[in-house]
């Protein structure tokens, strides 16, 4: 059921042009959308763009923050470290609050670093440790394949058999969300042969937006790490990641969080091992004492927090482009447009329903609470050539082997009548 009285029950919508426009009236968010590079036809025609759960679009504020990079490397060269107006040394300083805010964790648990597969091995240094009786990983059955070949690298790192050494948390046979009573068993079972459970926070093929804090205290309480992948949770749902206890997460900024194609990437370390200087890691420079970082020939001084997993000095233009988007979430607050995405996508689920359910399948969950904005779409006898009219139809969203169409309704810049547009022209296709 949806969480509080403000957010419509699906009996709430109606059908209608004017009840989506009437909704995006009443959307105070609504405004944000003009502050995004909304993607054209080639007769200029904005498209329905559905697919924020790949590629964030880009803020317009973006250019202004690269472009100040740009123009203090052009005039300042190395001098810039200390001498831009955003210097770049403690560059990566500027974006740990709103960073924290949006994943729900504290300054000293994040680290805007690397990208995403990189920091999911780099938390396994630190992470999975495994004994000749403890090494097993549990992934979802659906992870997304790099986060399968990355545990199943690692399990054959520690000269462990990768078939052998995974454990797939699996949905029950003719169903595709995964039940936790399931991984209960799985844990009930192999609990103890388990050093890592690898969660992805929202799974990026059902939608599905798992209870992270549910699945660290079962993960913990047979004593295993656990670690999550919110790829497609970071700014799109509420991950409260320090309250859920889990000891790391990854994820990338380049879906929800708008900072262009392959952009840098953020980890969680939980507020618990910040002075714990005896995990593995691996070390750089940028993982030392900032205050004698450049004395260069000093012993290792390990930096505290998260902080301390970097090794290399970042990125500044891809900084600066994460950082011209965090300023915008900083000033809505994930919390609004955690309301807005479930009017949203609450709105999407009613228009798809009407479609008949031998035609749409839904398989993300319908509880408001459990999903993010996406949803995935299953349509009868359809397959790819459905998802190229829809794309030659104006509306871009994605398709994920074997048959389901992920369209993600992004609050900061989708409207509602983005969504009615959406399904009033899967409508005329399947016609
Ligand atoms: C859940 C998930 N994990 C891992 C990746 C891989 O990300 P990267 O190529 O940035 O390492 C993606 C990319 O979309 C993803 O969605």
């Amino acid at each position: 059921m949806l969480k509080t009285e403000k957010h419509q029950t699906l009996s709430n919508y109606k059908l209608g042009l004017d009840f989506a426009l009437g909704l995006d009236q009443n959307d105070e968010l609504s405004h944000y959308r003009n502050q995004f590079h909304i993607p054209k036809d080639k007769h200029g025609n904005e498209l329905i763009y559905l697919c924020g759960n790949s590629l964030g679009l880009q803020p317009k504020q973006t250019k202004s923050y690269i472009n100040q990079e740009l123009e203090d490397w052009a005039n300042l060269g190395v001098e810039g470290h200390t001498e831009a107006k955003n210097p770049w040394l403690p560059y990566h300083e500027f974006l740990t609050e709103s960073m924290a805010k949006v994943v729900g964790a504290k300054p000293v648990e994040v680290i805007t670093m690397n990208t995403l597969t990189a920091n999911l091995h780099f938390m396994m240094v630190s992470f999975y440790k495994p004994t000749p009786k403890r090494y097993k990983i549990v992934i979802e059955a659906d992870a997304f394949p790099s986060d399968k070949y990355a545990v199943e690298s690692q399990l054959r790192h520690h000269g462990f058999d990768d078939k052998e050494g995974l454990i797939l948390w699996k949905a029950r046979e003719g169903e595709e969300l995964l039940r936790y009573e399931d991984l209960e068993t799985i844990m009930e079972q192999h609990g103890h042969e388990i050093a890592l459970l690898m969660i992805g926070g929202v799974n990026y093929y059902t939608g599905q937006f798992f209870d992270l804090k549910s699945i660290t205290k079962i993960g913990h309480k047979y004593g295993c790490k656990v670690g999550f992948d919110c790829a497609h949770g970071a700014g799109n749902v509420e991950l409260n990641l320090h309250d859920s206890g889990a000891d790391f997460a990854v994820w990338c900024t380049y879906k929800y969080l708008n900072s262009g194609p392959g952009s840098i990437a953020g980890a969680f370390v939980h507020e618990r091992y910040a002075n714990d200087k005896t995990l593995n890691r691996f070390t750089g420079w940028w993982s030392h004492n900032k205050e004698t970082r450049f004395n260069m020939r000093q012993e290792f001084d390990q930096l505290t927090g998260a902080e301390g997993w970097q090794l290399s000095n970042p990125p500044i233009l891809s900084l600066a482009a994460i950082r011209a988007s965090l300023d915008i979430f900083n000033e809505v607050g994930i919390s609004k447009l955690n309301e807005k995405s479930k009017n949203l996508t609450g709105y999407f689920e009613f228009l798809l329903k009407q479609l008949g359910e031998n035609t749409i399948r839904i398989i993300t969950p319908s509880n408001p609470e459990e999903r993010g904005c996406q949803l995935s779409i299953q349509v009868r006898d359809a397959d790819k050539s459905l998802h190229k009219k829809l794309t030659e139809s104006g509306v871009i969203c994605d398709w994920r082997e074997p048959d389901v169409i992920r369209c993600a309704p992004v609050p900061l810049y989708n409207s509602f009548q983005d969504v009615y547009e959406m399904v009033e022209r899967l409508k005329e296709i399947l016609n």
